[in-house]
């Protein structure tokens, strides 16, 4: 995924595109580049590395005009390199193009294009787009936002696009289809933002467009904004107020994103329950799925699909509602459940979990079972994102926008709303009993409070980092509700310090794992009090008997485990189902520590991108 970012008006578009960029980076970061206008003159910058390294590149040149493109890449096609950087230009020097997404058919248009005498200088898919644009404009003389509809009526992929062109210097286009694109309307008249998400503009404007799949915006200095679609029909732009603040961007005072996400979460899990969890009627009010409440509750089977961290949510889904509600899940990564040719039927409830709102495999599989007539329940994060929009109903998760790459508040928002979907459609089913019902909805309601508490041990879970940080594998140990959470752990672990780390059923352990165990190997066990306590103290004895280390998360008070583990960290109590809430905590933090120990970049992970919108 990269980070694009447009800028038409009075001010000096090099210093506003830099500084979206920045706030870009976390989606790509192995490559930068600029293209500014000032009158016909048409300058590029663009590097390998960070934005501060473009930022280095340019300096000392001249960086000026009033109309600018940027992007921060994430490489598909082409290595990271200065050459494979956008902007892209084409053969006559006239435009520039920048780029998110894939061109899947640019092999055929580039070797049509060779045989009509266009030279290509990188290896990317982007590079035959500008070539195309800039062909058409010249074999039928026409401007540039109508060269882009014909050139993208013969494109097949994903993309969001902008395009600028010397001959025109009062004029940007964009184009979106599966990538985002939002377009920020600007306090004064002639002037316009554009950017991948929502985070570049909100400290200028608060008006935005979000582009829908299929429109090209064209942008002019004093005719304004239009909005056509590939058929030529003109849209009229539905102008909307951000609901994001600057200050949920910045650290805030954290020495890194994930670090500030982390301490976030009694804030944001209780933001996913505002307005949802009634104690005094005991009811619980999901209004995003309203109408769907029937369709739920007659539901034969509900299925999950998400990736990476998402899945893991959808696997503590999958726990609560067969637990409370009773109903048949299967929960699936997204990019198998695509291929697998499933059988998906129309009382099929599909729950697609995505923080981003932007993964291209669950946006795939939402299409699929919405093909088969499956009913699609979004649970996003970003409000107004792909997967938001193309569902027919969902629960934003309002955990604020999270900025580190390895995910941490949405995924205890995912299971806040998993939970209280769990328990709306069990009550109205009459599979979960009242007093069942009114307990757990008391103890949802304690959990932002505990989660306090828990990131309360962060000392005692730096202190065990620091004894582990050279660990080269790492086990991680859960059953019930906590297996999904040691995937979780896991992930955590090996997405940003790059030790190897596995997530496992504990009693899965014996059956091979086991055999990895020895002195050099931690293992992380998730053993709190609750229906497979005594299990998980089995599978522990069995670890230290071959002489493996135990860092174990326990409930508050233990004292058997605290006897035969190398290190404890204890959480409240609370019910088995809202276990994975508290206990992903002390995992999160401690995959963070030893990152930071190891020098590692935490917010952004090496080949890593915040959200995955290629396939
Ligand atoms: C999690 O830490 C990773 N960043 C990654 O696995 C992520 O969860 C996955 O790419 C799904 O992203 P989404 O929730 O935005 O769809």
């Amino acid at each position: 995924m990269c980070g694009i970012v447009g800028y038409l008006g009075a001010k000096q578009a090099y210093p506003i595109l830099i500084n979206g960029l920045r706030r870009l980076e976390y989606r790509g970061y192995d490559s930068a580049g600029v293209a500014l206008i000032d009158g016909s003159e048409l300058r590029i910058f663009k590097c390998q590395g960070k934005v501060s390294d473009l930022e280095a590149h340019v300096n000392g040149h001249p960086a000026t005009g009033t109309l600018g493109i940027g992007h921060t890449r994430w490489a598909t096609h082409g290595p990271p390199n200065d050459v494979n950087a956008h902007p892209h230009q084409a053969t006559s020097g006239d435009l520039a193009l920048i780029h998110n997404g894939i061109i899947e058919n640019y092999a055929p248009i580039k070797e049509e294009l060779v045989q009509r005498g266009h030279s290509f200088r990188s290896d990317t898919d982007t590079e035959v787009l500008v070539h195309l644009i800039d062909d058409i404009q010249r074999t039928e003389g026409v401007e540039l936002g109508e060269a882009v509809r014909l050139a993208l009526a013969s494109v097949v992929g994903a993309y969001a696009i902008v395009v600028v062109d010397r001959k025109d210097p009062d004029t940007m286009v964009a184009a979106r289809r599966s990538s985002p694109l939002v377009i920020g309307i600007g306090e004064q008249d002639g002037e316009f933002f554009l950017a991948s998400d929502a985070t570049p503009i909100v400290e200028h404007t608060r008006n935005v467009v979000y582009m829908e799949d299929g429109e090209i915006a064209i942008i002019h200095r004093t005719d304004g904004l239009r909005l056509r679609n590939i058929k030529n029909q003109e849209k009229t732009p539905f102008i909307q107020e951000l609901e994001m603040h600057l200050e949920a961007l910045e650290k805030g005072g954290y020495d890194h994103f994930m670090l500030k996400e982390i301490h976030e979460q009694p804030r944001s899990i209780r933001d996913s329950l505002r307005g949802r969890l009634n104690l005094v009627k005991g009811e619980v009010v999901l209004g995003g799925i309203k109408d769907y409440e029937q369709k739920f509750i007659q539901a034969k089977r509900v299925l999950i699909v998400g990736c990476g961290t998402s899945w893991h949510a959808g696997l503590v889904g999958e726990y609560l509602f067969e637990d409370l509600a009773r109903i048949p899940v299967e929960v699936e990564y997204a990019s198998e459940f695509r291929y697998r040719n499933p059988i998906v039927n129309e009382d099929d409830i599909v729950i697609a979990i995505s923080q981003s709102g932007e993964t291209a495999d669950t946006l795939a599989a939402i299409e699929l079972a919405k093909s088969r007539g499956a009913t699609i329940i979004g649970i996003c994060n970003v409000v107004g994102s792909s997967i938001a929009r193309v569902t027919h109903a969902g629960s934003y998760t309002h955990a604020g926008p999270e900025i580190g790459v390895a995910s941490t508040k949405a995924f205890t928002a995912q299971v806040t709303v998993l939970a209280l979907m769990a328990l709306m459609i069990g009550q109205k089913k009459g599979t979960l009993g009242g007093s069942s019902f009114h307990r757990l909805l008391n103890e949802l309601d304690a959990i932002p409070d505990k989660v306090q508490r828990v990131l309360a041990t962060e000392a005692q879970v730096k202190y065990i980092a620091d004894i582990y940080k050279d660990a080269r594998n790492a086990l991680y140990l859960g059953r019930g509700y906590s297996f999904p959470v040691a995937l979780e752990g896991a992930l955590k672990l090996k997405e940003i310090s790059y030790i190897h780390a596995e997530g496992y059923p504990a009693a899965e352990m014996k059956h091979g794992p086991i055999a990895l165990i020895d002195d050099e190997m931690p293992v992380f066990v998730i053993a709190t009090k609750g229906s497979s306590y005594e299990k998980v103290v089995s599978n522990i004895q069995e670890v230290k008997a071959r002489k493996g280390k135990i860092i174990a998360i326990v409930t508050e008070g233990d004292r058997v485990v605290k006897e035969l583990a190398d290190h404890t960290i204890e959480i409240p109590e609370t019910a088995d189902q809202l276990v994975p809430l508290l206990s992903v905590i002390p995992l999160q933090l401690l995959s963070y520590h030893i990152a930071v120990m190891r020098g590692c970049n935490v917010d952004q992970p090496r080949n890593l991108a915040k959200s995955v919108t290629v396939e």
